[in-house]
């Protein structure tokens, strides 16, 4: 476990109430399983504003017990100076003899987190502080989240920008080819820049599909309409997508699915799983290869698996497979296009499904994918 220390201001001109804090608090250690953390105080302590003021220009504190009525001034002028001078997360309990209503409201205003009335004991004031590490935790966790979402959203904009700008210098340099007469005056002579350049935008056109379909899986606004389809169904329309292909490399895809297998699903979610899975299937295939389609229902569970022929994934990028914009790099690959966020779009359509998705593989003999999800 994790030990650390935290500042702590006491402020309060009572010198027994000073002395008592102190006493309770510093040989406390709190333990918060949950945060992997062990938490106990470094206490400091002040009789007026004043010297609090003073303090905090010294130090860095991250809890205050500040008492109300203070000889120069009040706790809430106090709790003023802390949200205009202090920018370190901080958390502040006032104490007071009077608990009446009002006050409380004004300090929580300004931005106290707890409020304890004397006479206390030990315990209540344990208790408190407690309450406000526990809280303080979960803030720092919240602020560690934001700073990865923000560097998560980051990575995966400039991965796209850099997915983007790819096709698009390789159709400037194209266009360039033909702008500069480089290759003679005869359109003919044109021909491969202009298919290359007409590839490099179905890419693009693909990669914003891929996109739009992953932006409409995470954004929870979209209505998700749940029906009953055949599955079967959605294998001939997605066969119809890729048997050119498929006839290109002489790929036999053989199914098997009930032809009276309904289930309640959402359509375009079921048919970019299958798509992205026979699309890899196909793809990552050998010439004169298999991809074998399987479906079964087992109670609330519709087991998918799908399997090839093709050059198979090696055991350490398998763990890389599902994460967008990843793309194996080798010989077998390099002429395969993709723009890594078929199986990212997949393994979020599981996850609305509650399922599981495993693979098997083995380089040069084929890979097997096997998906469940839970059907209601
Ligand atoms: N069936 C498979 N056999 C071998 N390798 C595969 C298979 N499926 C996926 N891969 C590997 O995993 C990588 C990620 O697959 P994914 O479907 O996410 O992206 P992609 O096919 O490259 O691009 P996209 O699907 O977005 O067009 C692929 O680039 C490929 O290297
Ligand atoms: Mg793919």
């Amino acid at each position: 476990m994790r030990e650390r220390v935290f500042n702590l201001l006491v402020i309060d001109d009572e010198n027994g109430i000073r002395a008592g804090i102190t006493r309770v608090l510093e040989n406390h250690r709190i333990k918060f399983i949950d945060f992997d953390t062990i938490l106990s105080f470094k206490i400091y302590s002040a009789a007026s504003l004043g010297d609090s003021e003073k303090i905090i220009l010294q130090e860095n504190f991250s809890f205050y017990i500040i008492d109300y009525l203070l000889p120069d001034g009040n706790g809430i002028q106090f709790l003023n100076l802390l949200n205009e001078r202090v920018n370190n997360t901080y958390l502040a309990i006032m104490i007071s003899a009077h608990g009446e209503l009002p006050l409380v409201v004004n300090a929580a205003k300004c931005g106290a987190f707890d409020f304890i009335v004397k006479p206390f004991g030990p315990n209540e004031i344990r208790s408190a502080v407690y309450k406000a590490a526990e809280y303080f935790l979960l803030l720092e966790r919240n602020k560690e989240f934001e700073a990865d979402k923000k560097r998560i959203r980051y990575e995966f904009i400039s991965i796209l920008a850099h997915e983007l700008k790819s096709p698009i210098n390789a159709i400037e340099s194209y266009l360039n080819i033909m702008e500069g007469h480089l290759q003679g005056e005869l359109i003919n002579n044109y021909q491969r820049p202009i298919v290359r350049s007409k590839t490099r935008i179905q890419e693009m056109r693909k990669l914003i599909n891929d996109l739009l379909d992953l932006t409409k899986i995470e954004s929870n606004c979209r209505e998700r309409n749940i029906e009953e389809i055949n599955l079967c169904e959605v294998m001939h329309n997605c066969l119809e997508s890729y048997q050119p292909l498929a006839k290109q490399k002489n790929i036999r895809i053989n199914y098997q699915i009930d032809e009276k297998l309904l289930i309640n699903a959402n359509r375009s979610e079921i048919e970019m799983l299958v798509n992205n899975l026979i699309s890899n299937a196909v793809k990552y295939n050998k010439d004169n290869g298999t991809v074998d389609f399987t479906a079964s229902i087992q109670g609330k569970k519709l087991n998918i698996i799908i399997v090839d022929s093709g050059i198979g994934i090696a055991k350490d990028e398998k763990n890389k497979l599902f994460l967008e914009f990843s793309r194996i790099k080798n010989e077998n690959t390099k002429n395969i296009s993709g723009s890594g966020l078929g199986l990212s779009i997949v393994k979020k359509i599981v996850d609305q499904y509650h399922g599981s998705i495993e693979v098997e593989s083995e380089v040069d003999r084929g890979t097997k994918f096997f998906i469940s999800l839970t059907i209601v």
